[in-house]
């Protein structure tokens, strides 16, 4: 496995790779790997002859007072994930890599990342979308890998690609849980004792959005309402956002009745988590 922190060693190895007519996955990441990371670096290595991940903590898609000193980081420890994994090259640029001084040019998206998360993340997903792109020019792989969590990540990925004409399949891999229904991702580090046994009431309020739903619920409203109030009761929780929106388009739904997705950001003390389910 080869660590790089160079577009150029990159794109020299991608060469190399694609004379000899050989596949490539790619799975960006922030880094701090966990099980969630795993399965998509497995997943990547079942349909490819060779896996990047890269590992960049993307500065544009943090806003002003989030958590862009504070996001955990740990390469040695990513890199014997990776290694064991039988990763191939671990991309890790410096932002001044990825980013010139005076870089101006960015890739947006008029619809689809003004709700949900964009509602409180204004900028966030201009930079996931900025970052992503650059990483596919970079990498040029056939296939990229994503997390179901992010699924307005997801969609807005997606319909880039689709858009922009980006000749990478993407592909979307389910959430990975832990044993007692938290969803799994690297910002659950900052979370106390306490605060975890908090978090559960993101994957509870969710299971019992689906219960009532499948009781045959079709009013949004009211399963929301069923999901909130659980959420409510937890102390140290706090709602940033619980919606029901059609999983194309991100935009609210009124009646369930396509294919929808129920989604959610939560704070748990000082930790916003997100979390979702599709009916
Ligand atoms: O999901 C993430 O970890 C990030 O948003 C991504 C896709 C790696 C872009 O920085």
């Amino acid at each position: 496995m080869k660590t790089l922190g160079r577009i150029a060693e990159v794109r020299e190895s991608i060469k190399e790779w694609k004379k000899q007519g050989l596949t490539v996955g790619l799975v960006p990441t922030m880094g701090y790997l966990h099980a969630g990371h795993k399965s998509l670096i497995d997943k990547a290595h079942e349909e490819n002859d060779k896996v990047v991940v890269s590992i960049f903590v993307n500065p544009i898609q943090f806003g002003v007072n989030e958590d862009l000193d504070a996001y955990p980081r740990n390469l040695e420890r990513d890199s014997k994930l990776c290694e064991d994994a039988g990763v191939d090259i671990i991309f890790h640029p410096l932002a001044s890599e990825m980013y010139f001084k005076d870089f101006c040019t960015y890739t947006d998206m008029d619809s689809l990342t003004h709700n949900l998360c964009g509602m409180s993340r204004p900028s966030h997903f201009r930079g996931v979308c900025t970052v992503v792109n650059k990483l596919f020019n970079i990498v040029t792989p056939d296939k990229a890998y994503f997390g179901k969590k992010d699924a307005q990540q997801l969609a807005i990925i997606k319909r880039m690609v689709r858009d922009l004409n980006i000749d990478t399949e993407v592909i979307e891999c389910p959430i990975v849980r832990e044993q007692d229904g938290l969803a799994l991702s690297s910002r659950n580090a900052y979370l106390s004792a306490e605060e975890r046994k908090a978090a559960l009431v993101l994957s509870k309020a969710l299971a019992e959005g689906r219960k009532v739903f499948e009781g045959g619920e079709k009013n949004a409203t009211v399963v929301l309402d069923t999901m909130k109030a659980i959420i409510e009761k937890e102390p140290l929780a706090r709602i940033d956002y619980v919606k029901i929106v059609d999983s194309d388009t991100i935009e609210d739904v009124e009646a369930i009745d396509g294919k929808v997705l129920v989604a959610m950001a939560v704070f748990v003390g000082k930790t916003r988590l997100i979390d979702n389910i599709s009916f």
